[in-house]
């Protein structure tokens, strides 16, 4: 039979296609998860995002959200079926512009393609979806949040699968392109750059965000609602969105006397940890959000953290997630301390450049409000499990590990493992174990004690970071 004829067989059943085509290695599906220890379903195994193009619509009043994600992909296996991670219901999907089988459970989409894909192919994967996505909880929690004008998908370690099924885990990176259409008179804020709105047939208005640096699913966000934007350009040239949302009161203006200098911090930074690594930075402020987080080039934050005035702690905070954390992201959930110790360390710095303490006296704080028999000692920032990922411990005691490693390398290894440390993962994942080693490569030291101690040992070390000691 010619070759054309059989590709005109449009009933042919996978195997027989498979066969056809001489294939020696069987096609498998690729695994449920990424292979994370803390979340076993987080991500999916046999393929890699390259791009993901969110187009959907937004209805307030209802919570209905509706339209198609387009996702590029490359196999890394002989694939006859493979998961994305999503929890709306699905109406339709294509791959390879060929109609594909699914079924849905527990927030795994299980994908069945008509032909298996060979291993380092393209991919193109379009899901149509129409679904309220505050009907959803996984655990009992809620990641997207309805407001009274309109919604926030912000949320870690999970929020993505609320809103697009993608493939959810730090170790698998794209770009975006995200437009979302509201009625006329609300405002959508995202990742990256502004692209302008369009106005819709319909009376609607389309607003589109590009975010063109390899970015994790969680850190993609959606603010929609009431909200003030503000455009401008940082010193060096960048472009800055902040948004405050019109449901803030008079007591928040100290969120914009905040939020408003994160240029400033961002130069500031970068002082210290080398070039910024994105190509937009911002801010949003709003109701609702119930903490801050590092969305990458956009943190949000909750206005409860400005209620007592200027917090340029939190910003400094918040940017410093941008090189640890988002360009630099968590092999494993379990290296939450590469996120938490670092910015909070960004605190430490921030705080001696603006004259309020130095470093050593940060730590120094630190390490004494904390009694020995306090239950915080008790939490290893180097495997805090997933019930204290975002434990003050992971956060403090965590900065505190950072400040015993400038005390023991000194000032100019120190600052270079940090520059370094952002280069060499740049736009990557990276473990807790790597780390130690570029610390101890750069400053030629043995160090597994001094990180033994500060992050795997339960109970309080001996010493503060650089306490005098007296002999
Ligand atoms: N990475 C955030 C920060 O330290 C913390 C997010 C906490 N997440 C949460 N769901 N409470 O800024
Ligand atoms: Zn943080």
């Amino acid at each position: 039979m010619s070759l054309r004829a059989k590709l005109t067989l449009g009933t042919a059943t996978a195997a027989s296609l498979l066969l056809f085509a001489g294939t020696a290695s069987a096609a498998e599906p690729g695994a449920p998860g990424i292979g994370d220890p803390y979340y076993p379903n987080a991500g999916n195994g046999g393929y890699d995002v390259s791009h993901y193009d969110i187009r959907l619509n937004y209805q307030p009043a209802t919570d209905n959200l509706s339209g198609t994600t387009t996702i590029l992909a490359k196999t890394t296996q002989d694939l006859s079926r493979f998961n994305l991670d999503f929890l709306l219901k699905v109406s339709s999907i294509r791959v390879n512009n060929r109609v594909a089988g699914f079924t849905q459970a527990g927030g795994e989409l299980v994908v069945d393609p008509k032909q298996n894909l060979r291993k380092g192919s393209d991919v193109t994967i379009v899901v149509t979806y129409s679904d309220v996505p505050s009907n959803y909880d996984v655990d009992g929690y809620k990641s997207w949040k309805r407001t009274p004008d309109g919604a926030l998908a912000i949320d870690e370690p999970d929020i993505a699968q609320w809103w697009f099924p993608n493939n959810n885990h730090p170790t698998d990176k794209a770009t975006y392109d995200v437009s979302v259409a509201v009625p006329d008179g609300v405002e959508v804020i995202s990742n990256g750059t502004f692209n302008g709105t369009a106005k819709q047939i319909n009376g609607w208005t389309r607003w589109r965000w590009r975010s063109a640096k390899p970015q994790a699913s969680y850190l993609a966000f959606l603010a929609i609602g009431q909200f003030e934007v503000r455009q401008s350009t940082a010193p060096n040239g960048q472009p800055v969105v902040n948004a405050y949302s019109l449901n803030l009161g008079e007591n928040d203006l100290p969120a914009k006397a905040s939020v408003e200098r994160t240029p400033e911090i961002t130069e500031f930074l970068e002082e210290n940890f080398g070039p910024y690594p994105f190509e937009a930075q911002g801010g949003v402020v709003a109701p609702g959000i119930g903490f801050a987080l590092e969305n990458q080039t956009r943190s949000t934050y909750d206005p409860g953290f400005f209620r007592r005035g200027a917090n340029t702690y939190v910003v400094a905070h918040e940017v410093a997630h941008q090189w640890y954390g988002d360009s630099v992201s968590v092999h494993r959930w379990r290296d939450i301390w590469l996120n938490e110790g670092f910015a909070s360390y960004a605190e430490f710095l921030w705080s001696e450049h603006v004259g309020e303490g130095t470093a050593q006296e940060n730590a120094q704080y630190l390490y004494d409000l904390y009694p020995a028999d306090s239950d915080f000692w008790q939490v290893l920032p180097g495997d805090p499990g997933t019930a204290d990922l975002f434990h003050g411990a992971v956060y403090d005691r965590g900065a505190l590990t950072l400040h015993a490693l400038r005390v023991a390398v000194g000032d100019d290894a120190f600052f270079t493992i940090l520059k370094r440390w952002a280069q060499e993962k740049k736009y990557s994942d990276a473990t807790i174990e790597e780390f130690i080693a570029l610390a101890e490569s750069v400053s030629g030291q043995q160090l597994d004690e001094l990180f033994q101690t500060w992050l795997f040992t339960p109970g309080k070390p001996a010493a503060a970071p650089g306490a005098a000691t007296f002999a």
